[in-house]
């Protein structure tokens, strides 16, 4: 979470850092700020609550150009949500300025050091603790002060550091939370995350955690934290600036919603040949021995990842016969699991790469000595680079908080893995070959359900004043029915909950009346006689029902209060269709009443706080 940005060379320094903090908004939208200096001697700064938009127009008195700058665009952990805990921060004399995302795990401990030495701190915050130790530590050399100053550090840093004792110099360092150095001729520019220096620069270093950079306009060398000259790799990003636009669409989720039949040709091309029937996956790393070897498969994972992980579990164990577990990352890093060297696959599925439950679940499973793979989006991130091997799910990047097109592609390509392994395995070339005929026609039917979306508009239009709703959903479509109910209440604040279609009874239908709205995921699948006695349940007590079923299942429409249909496709891939009015369903429910869509309340993008 948190968004940074910094650059020195550029001339125009203002506008670079408030258009790349607005690319990096998806990070947190809390408060913004911006610190440059100005004339070589002067630290000017400007800082405001809530969006990058309200930090253009306070910054608007400042200079356009200065020689060094640093922006954030803040999610709130240390400290309200206020222009005093919005970053950059200072050191006393106003000389140095930081901005970070992370956790400063010690800053108690370090800020009662500090006050002890009579600074007086401005902020709430964890960050503060940084620029008063740059400062503590600062004797001629700014690099020097920050390396020494991060060593006292416990907890997890991306920083960007400037000063007015060393006006042409930017410094930055990374420890668990992600920075990319752009490289140009005569600049260079640091952030979070490359669509924020797109504009500027395709030729880029990521930093690893503890390493340290120091970059003027002509030059930057990287060190390591115990000062050791580094090498760094400069790679060339192949990402387009137009791929970060959203067109014609009001928000990128609904454009991330209609990239969905593009973004799934994206994810099997390549991978998927119907002509020889093969399936073609360059990332993992396992032979053919490896894959027989292994005797349990555990997806762990959060959030809407974690949906696509428990689908995952259903193919895996219905086609491989492979015992398979899907995890909260969270509760799975801190319960001591059990790994069996070579016998267990771990499978960790994150768009942003940057998840920080995920990334530590990951860590522990190597520290364990299991086999790793990822299944990422975003290229590069940290747990694509840690993992032992992988696949890119290649949806395109993914900017609306909710999270819709990474959903789909990460169940695609886990169907792509399941059918890579199981050739070895034992499922058979028929249902191989039906398997990969129904993906290829995937993003047509997609297209089929974007064409016309008159149904599910009229029918937000009437849950927009709902309070409470449930999702239900049995088999493949369980997964779908929790994540209709999280894209819900994200974006539209609607409490919703996804339950298993038969535990109603367990419990949930005690919460059923005439108020309540019952979205039930009712394919003609092989779960529908059994779906069609749960709605029946719910009727009988007055529930408003409303079913995602299969086109041509005329049935339901006598039955139910309102009915949304998909295309039909053999039962494993169903999720990847019905999900999608689930999608627009909280898309247009979260327009009606007139939400923030793209950047809903108290989130951000990619969580990299625990
Ligand atoms: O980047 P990741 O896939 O690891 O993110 C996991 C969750 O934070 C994410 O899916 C979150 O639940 C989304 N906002 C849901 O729309």
């Amino acid at each position: 979470m948190c968004g940074i940005v910094g650059c020195v060379g550029i001339d125009d320094t203002r506008t670079f850092l408030l258009t790349g903090l607005k690319l990096l908004e998806y990070r947190g939208y809390d408060s913004a700020g911006i610190a440059m200096v100005i004339n070589d001697h002067t630290l000017a700064h400007a800082k405001s609550v809530g969006y990058v938009a309200a930090l253009e127009r306070e910054s608007y008195s400042l200079p356009h150009s200065g020689t060094v700058g640093i922006a954030h665009t803040r999610w709130a952990t240390h400290g309200g949500v206020n222009v005093s805990n919005a970053h950059p921060h200072f050191d006393t004399n106003r000389a140095i300025a930081v901005v970070h995302n992370g956790i400063v795990e010690n800053h108690t401990a370090l800020r009662t050091l500090l006050e002890r030495d009579g600074v007086v701190f401005r902020s709430e915050t964890d960050t503060e603790v940084i620029a008063h130790l740059i400062a503590k530590f600062y004797h001629g050399d700014l690099c020097e002060a920050v390396r020494l100053a991060v060593r006292e550090i416990r907890g997890t840093f991306g920083i960007a550091v400037v000063s007015t004792h060393e006006p042409g110099v930017l410094i930055a360092a990374r420890m668990g939370s992600p920075l990319v150095l752009g490289i140009g001729d005569d600049f260079h520019v640091i952030a979070s995350d490359v669509p924020a220096i797109l504009a500027r620069t395709q030729q880029v270093v990521y930093l690893n955690d503890g390493e340290v950079v120091r970059a003027t306009k002509d030059d930057y060398q990287v060190l390591s934290l115990d000062k050791t000259p580094l090498t760094p790799e400069v790679q060339s990003v192949d990402q387009q600036l137009d791929s970060i636009e959203r067109g014609s669409f009001p928000h990128y989720m609904l454009k991330e919603i209609y990239d969905q039949p593009r973004s799934l040709e994206n994810t099997m091309r390549g991978r998927l040949k119907p002509e020889s029937g093969d399936v073609i996956l360059g990332g993992p790393r396992m032979d053919i021995d490896d894959i027989l070897a292994i005797e349990r498969v555990i997806f762990v994972a959060c959030g809407t990842s974690l949906h696509a992980s428990m689908i995952a579990k259903y193919l895996f164990e219905e086609f491989l016969r492979i015992p398979s577990e899907a995890e909260h990352a969270s509760e799975f890093r801190y319960r001591n699991p059990i790994i069996r060297r070579g016998r267990d696959l771990a499978v960790f599925t994150s768009q942003s790469g940057e998840t920080a439950d995920t990334l530590a679940a990951m860590r522990e499973v190597k520290r364990k000595g299991g086999r790793t793979l990822g299944i990422c989006n975003v290229v590069n991130s940290s747990i694509a680079r840690e993992v032992e091997s992988g696949i890119y799910t290649h949806a395109g990047i993914e900017i609306g908080v909710a999270s819709t097109k990474a959903f789909t592609a990460q169940v695609t390509a886990m169907a792509l893995l399941m059918l890579w392994m199981g050739r070895v395995r034992d499922l058979s070339s028929f249902v191989f070959t039906q398997i990969i005929e129904e993906l290829c026609h995937i993003p047509q039917k997609i297209d089929d359900i974007l064409i016309d979306t008159t149904d599910v508009k009229a029918l937000a239009e009437e849950l927009v004043p709902a309070k409470n709703m449930l999702y239900l959903g049995r088999g493949y479509n369980f997964p779908v029915a929790l994540e209709g109910a999280l894209k819900m209440k994200e974006i539209s604040y609607i409490h919703a909950e996804g339950y298993p279609a038969a535990e109603m009874k367990h419990g949930p239908i005690a919460l059923i009346d005439e108020n309540m709205p019952v979205v039930v995921i009712a394919p003609k699948d092989r779960t529908y006689a059994k779906v069609m006695s749960n709605i029946q349940e719910i009727k009988a007590r007055k529930g408003f029902v409303i079913a995602v079923t299969t086109e041509g299942n005329t049935e339901l429409a006598n039955v139910v209060d309102r009915v949304l249909y998909v295309p039909s496709v053999m039962d494993p891939l169903q999720p990847l269709l019905t999900v999608v009015p689930l999608q627009l369903l909280a898309y247009y429910v979260a327009l009606g009443r007139g939400l923030s869509v793209d950047k809903p309340r108290n989130l951000a993008k990619a969580v990299t706080v625990e």
